[in-house]
């Protein structure tokens, strides 16, 4: 394997999101910038603790076969193996992946994720795709032949970081959602739409190249759309009304949907992927720089900015409010709610709004991820000191102030039953 690419690559991707970080000492005083080159050049040649590894190793120690189907290979044996519910399916048409030249209107990438790890599935497509996380590594991209072999080989693809490195994923290897004018076809206008999707991004902006399922009024979006690639982009005025985004409750009008293990692509489901993401590229950001910084200085204490990011998202500041109720019809709402953990009077981080938010409490539930438990004690015990002031009332500043007091209680409350590294004084 060729290992000098990827950190070439990976280093480029340093130096572009952080220009410093060649320095070590810098005229703003003792604590510059962190550089977290060299945590980022590890990544070509460190193992990874993730769930395709460890599957990977029940195969080859004979614990698990995998059943190949003849159109859909190893699909539904991996759904099944990694946890992965088919509810949790997403259809995107944008042909953004290596495989892009399968990728069409009528011929989707299916997505099926959770918090350990996402696949990708296109019909007739030689390879499936995998993106899994390592608590330290971030996103690890996997490849696997869709041949009949008796021990299927998970090979890590250093081709993808080409994309999933890069200011996109916050300098660091993640996670992508786009949103980009789309064609028939599946070719994007690349200068169009959103560059990242996250909670933040205002849902006008959202789904360009993705197919949407499920109920949601009269909201205007991208999704379910073919845009015309003109050479000059038409302004926005092209911007697709409702009507011709129809709430796709029946892809059957837009494809052969029996060929998919699920005939849906969820809106609950996509609001998740747009949160989750974003989110854990910001606690991987995070781990690097605060590895670097401990390596380098012995403290986190110019770490203010990626913590401060970090806290937002976790407390849902900035998410843009729903413009009315939003209805997944598929079993995703349920599934993904019954995960727990639940506090004593039966709360979780994970239970659903749908009405003017996407979650119940404002705390986001990947703060049980293996992400979040992953980050260095040092980091978790500012963020506690930090959430504890802002769920007590201590702290009501800006970014918080809408946040009600109820809900701050209840998290407060949440938080002290379900989360196990607590300081002590949260339980007091
Ligand atoms: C041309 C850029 C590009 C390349 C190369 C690429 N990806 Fe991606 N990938 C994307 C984008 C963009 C998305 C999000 C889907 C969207 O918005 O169209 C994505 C999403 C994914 C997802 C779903 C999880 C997520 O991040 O949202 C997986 C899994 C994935 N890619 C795996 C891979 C693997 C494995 C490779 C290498 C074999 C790869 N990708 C190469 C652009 C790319």
């Amino acid at each position: 394997m060729n290992r000098s690419l990827p950190v070439r690559l990976l280093v480029s991707a340093a130096l572009v999101l952080n220009p410093t970080a060649a320095f070590t000492q810098s005229a703003a005083g003792p604590h510059p910038l962190v550089s977290y080159e060299l945590e980022l050049a590890q990544y070509a040649t460190a193992p990874s603790e993730d769930a395709v590894a460890r599957l990977q190793k029940r195969i080859d120690a004979g614990e698990v076969t995998l059943a190949f189907e003849p159109t859909h290979g190893f699909l539904n044996a991996l759904l099944k193996e990694l946890g992965l519910s088919p509810s949790s399916q997403l259809l995107v048409f944008s042909k953004t992946s290596l495989q892009r030249y399968h990728i069409t209107s009528k011929s989707p990438r299916a997505l099926f994720f959770n918090e350990r790890v996402y696949m990708a599935w296109i019909p007739g497509a030689p390879m499936l795709e995998f993106l899994a996380e390592d608590p330290q590594l971030g996103a690890v991209l996997y490849t696997l032949e869709q041949t009949n072999v008796a021990q299927p080989r998970f090979v890590r693809d250093n081709r993808c970081l080409e994309c999933h490195v890069g200011p996109r994923t916050l300098g660091i290897p993640g996670r992508l959602v786009r949103s980009m004018r789309t064609t028939k076809d599946g070719d994007v206008d690349l200068l169009s739409g959103a560059a990242i999707v996250s909670h933040s991004t205002p849902l006008k902006d959202r789904w360009g190249g993705w197919y949407v399922t499920g109920a949601y009024g009269a909201l205007e979006h991208q999704g379910n759309h073919f845009s015309l690639l003109t050479p000059t982009p038409q302004p926005a005025s092209t911007t697709p009304s409702t009507p011709s985004n129809p709430s796709a409750g029946d892809l059957r009008d837009f494809l052969d949907i029996s060929r998919y293990p699920t005939p849906t692509s969820d809106v609950t489901a996509l609001l998740v992927l747009e949160h989750q993401t974003h989110l854990a590229n910001l606690l991987t950001r995070l781990g690097y720089e605060a590895r670097a910084s401990l390596r380098q200085w012995g403290h986190i204490n110019s770490l203010t900015n990626v913590l401060h990011q970090t806290l937002n998202d976790l407390l849902f500041v900035g998410e843009i409010p729903l413009a009315g109720a939003i209805r997944g019809e598929s079993k995703f709402v349920e599934g993904f709610q019954g995960q727990g953990p639940r506090d004593s009077q039966g709360r979780s981080l994970r239970e659903f709004d749908l009405q003017t938010r996407l979650f119940k409490y404002p705390c986001s539930y990947m703060i049980h991820s293996d992400a979040f438990a992953g980050l260095p004690r040092a980091v978790k015990l500012r963020l506690y000191r930090r959430l504890y002031a802002v769920l007590t009332g201590e702290d009501s500043s800006g970014d918080f102030q809408s946040i009600p007091a109820e809900k701050r209680r209840a998290v407060l409350e949440i938080l002290a039953d379900t989360q196990k590294d607590l300081p002590a004084y949260w339980k007091l």
